[in-house]
């Protein structure tokens, strides 16, 4: 009988490992921690406070959408239940459900660190046209908006950032509030901030987190219910301002997504009303489908950038 090849040697080494590791449970290695790097804070547009790599959770896994507890049928694009990763930080008085939601996000992405870097690392995570949306804006820790703060885990720079939060055990910020008791989490103030009513600034802040739907892809399975791709700044102001409805949508014949002038006439603003507040007959459902209403802060950049005639 032959021996076994040189070839197999690699094989079979990595098969002790597996065993070796599965037998005395330790995790494959995140890596080195270098604690104060993963506690660099960044605020959202409304001046929420995040750790970058709690922020990058937000942005390409949970944000209103797929492992976000607040997600729920399309919105989840296939998510499983048991795979929710929150990591907005609690206000000032949360609910027992707001609490219960950030400790169970946080303690989900702690107990499955290794494979969620893995998956992230090997491009399986976030899929398809998911990982191709734009980053949201941030503000760095000085407020100044910035677009490098919190960069996509699909970039090797987004990979070490989330490698190296990960390998510290998720550090996150868990409240705004220095008087609210918290066990599982960091307390660092908001900052106060407002939204310019300028397209980038709403491109930022809005458009670019509706690109796992709204995109181009010829596999993304909203293609057919609506036109529009936001995967770009320039792609997203052409097929917004100006155009018609989709002609094959639930808005078609409902007038246009962006009439310059006109906000409470735009199909764009009565969408991201929450559905509670939109006019009656508003077509479709309300944006982000599935997921949770846009900021008031945010909204009414929205109406005022549109008011002010909906420059590029
Ligand atoms: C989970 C997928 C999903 C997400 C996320 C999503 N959308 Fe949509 N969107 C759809 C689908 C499906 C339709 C067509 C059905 C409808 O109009 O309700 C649609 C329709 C629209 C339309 C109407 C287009 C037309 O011509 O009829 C607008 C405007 C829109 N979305 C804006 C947004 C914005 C802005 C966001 C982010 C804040 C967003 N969407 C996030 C799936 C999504």
């Amino acid at each position: 009988m032959r021996s076994i090849g040189l070839w197999r040697a690699p094989a079979v080494l990595s098969l002790c490992l597996c065993l070796a590791s599965w037998l005395s449970a330790c995790a494959p290695d995140l890596g080195k921690c270098d604690l104060q790097l993963a506690k660099t804070i960044v605020y959202a547009p409304d001046g929420t406070p995040f750790y970058a790599g709690q922020a990058q959770v937000f942005q390409s896994c949970a944000g209103a959408f797929c492992h976000a507890a607040g997600a729920t049928g399309a919105g989840r694009l296939g998510a499983p239940h048991n795979a929710d990763f929150d990591t907005v930080p609690l206000g000032a008085s949360p609910s027992a459900h707001d609490i219960t939601v950030l400790r169970n996000g946080i303690e989900r992405v702690r107990e499955l660190a290794p494979s969620f870097y893995d998956r992230v690392d090997n491009g399986s995570m976030p899929p398809g046209g998911v990982g191709k949306r734009a980053p949201l804006m941030w503000l760095d820790a000085s407020g100044a908006p910035s677009t490098t703060a919190v960069p996509l885990v699909t970039t090797s720079a987004g990979k070490e950032m989330l490698r190296n939060w990960l390998a510290c055990d998720a550090p996150i910020v868990a409240t705004t509030d220095p008087a609210a008791p918290q066990t599982f989490g960091d307390t660092v103030p908001a900052k106060s901030t407002t939204i310019a009513p300028s397209f980038a600034s709403i491109y930022g802040v809005v458009l670019g987190g509706c690109t796992a739907c709204h995109n181009a892809d010829a596999n993304n399975p909203y293609k057919a219910q609506q036109a529009l791709d936001f995967t770009t700044m320039d792609a997203a102001y052409t097929t917004l301002v100006g155009p018609d409805a989709f002609a094959n949508g639930s808005c078609k014949m409902r007038g246009k997504l962006v009439a310059a002038g006109d906000c409470a006439g735009s199909l764009l603003y009565q969408k991201l009303l929450p559905a509670a507040q939109a006019p009656a007959g508003v077509c479709g459902s309300a944006m982000p489908l599935g997921g949770q209403a846009i900021s008031k802060a945010a909204l009414d950049a929205v109406c005022n950038w549109i008011k002010a005639g909906a420059k590029q």
